[in-house]
């Protein structure tokens, strides 16, 4: 049996912080933001606005879309690093503001393969035979951890969330393959210092601006670009498929120039790839869900088409999935 999205939602918060908003505050320029990354502007969140509530709005999208009641949810898995409180799981405060009162949940931190992880973990469980309704989210809230005195990070990313439905297929609709990947090496490039039980906040780490977002982007930018396009040409080859195949490609957004190494690579045509970074940035765990509900929504992504999902991120993580729509 396999599974299927069968339903999509997204939400993005209603600020939009442009590259001449970051202008005012860091020394950079619209010019290189757009040309180095392909961002033109990204969202944040409302003042006592975070990751659960995004989350829920999205989860409560697909919910009315398609009549299914909360207490019909088994499981809400939640991709996020950046969790409403250390704990309990940011996918509680969803399950409780969704009055999910039959559900169980985790959350999972595979930082922009969180997703990824999540739609693998989800898959697994509906697969199982157990359960008929799991929800995944990917959803972050970056804007909480970046330094807005860092023109190196906090140009690149945004805040929103993406939810998927998944449930039993009943045709050759779904989930085909997932490859993925975790290498720790990389944790020196992409991390956030302190705040953990490593490092406990303390005034000093406060101080020392230790709870942000650190990246050596040069480093990252390298291996992302490569593992990103490795992992979706193996998936494609591992399944007998090659680019042409694909109808759409959908890569998480973290740098324009990353995506189209991975396009290159594959062979795909403009048509083929979904870029939303000009809008939104770099969502983390959210980039592709909200690919996904924009695809489904204006027509790009219908029954039967072919679906190739790409991601690379802190850990390092990285994987691709298939699926046919
Ligand atoms: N505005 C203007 N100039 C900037 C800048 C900004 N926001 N950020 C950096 N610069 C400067 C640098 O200081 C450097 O100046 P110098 O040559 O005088 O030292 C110059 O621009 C080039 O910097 P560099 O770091 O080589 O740029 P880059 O082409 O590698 O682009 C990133 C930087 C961060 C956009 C890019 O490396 C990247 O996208 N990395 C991967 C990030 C990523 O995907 N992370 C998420 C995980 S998937």
């Amino acid at each position: 049996m396999k599974a299927m999205i069968s339903a999509t939602a997204r939400y993005l918060p209603e600020k939009i912080i442009t590259n001449a908003d970051l202008e005012k505050i860091v020394d950079t320029n619209d010019e290189w933001i757009r040309t180095r990354t392909g961002i033109s502007e990204r969202r944040m969140v409302a003042p006592g606005q975070a990751t659960a509530d995004m989350g829920t709005r999205a989860v409560q999208k697909i919910l009315d879309k398609t009549g299914i009641s909360p207490d019909e949810i088994d499981i809400i898995i939640l991709a996020t690093i950046t969790p409403d409180l250390p704990f309990p799981a940011t996918a509680a405060l969803i399950q409780n503001n969704l009055g999910a009162k039959n559900a169980w949940g985790f959350d999972l931190s595979g930082a922009c393969t969180g997703f990824l992880y999540a739609l693998e973990a989800g898959a697994k469980f509906v697969e199982s035979g157990k359960y008929s309704k799991v929800i995944v989210i990917g959803a972050d809230t970056m804007s909480a951890i970046l330094n807005y005195e860092d023109r190196n990070t906090c140009i690149l990313f945004g805040d929103g969330a993406g939810a998927v439905l998944l449930e039993p297929s009943e045709d050759d609709s779904g989930i085909i393959d997932a490859k993925l990947h975790i290498d720790g090496n990389g944790a020196q490039f992409l991390y956030m210092p302190a705040g953990g039980s490593l490092k406990p906040t303390s005034h000093e780490t406060v101080a020392n601006k230790e709870h942000y977002v650190i990246q050596d982007g040069q480093a990252v930018f390298k291996v992302a670009a490569k593992g990103m396009a490795d992992v979706s040409l193996e998936i494609l080859e591992r399944n007998n498929f090659s680019g042409s195949d694909v109808k759409l490609f959908i890569p998480h957004q973290a740098n324009k120039r990353i995506i189209d190494v991975s396009a290159r690579r594959c062979g795909f045509t403009e048509e083929q790839v979904v870029l939303n970074i000009g809008k939104y940035g770099n969502t983390t765990g959210a980039t592709i869900p909200i690919g996904i509900d924009e695809s489904v929504e204006n027509g790009r992504l219908v029954k039967g088409d072919l679906l190739l999902l790409a991601a690379f991120g802190a850990g390092y993580t990285w994987g691709s999935t298939l699926i046919r729509w």
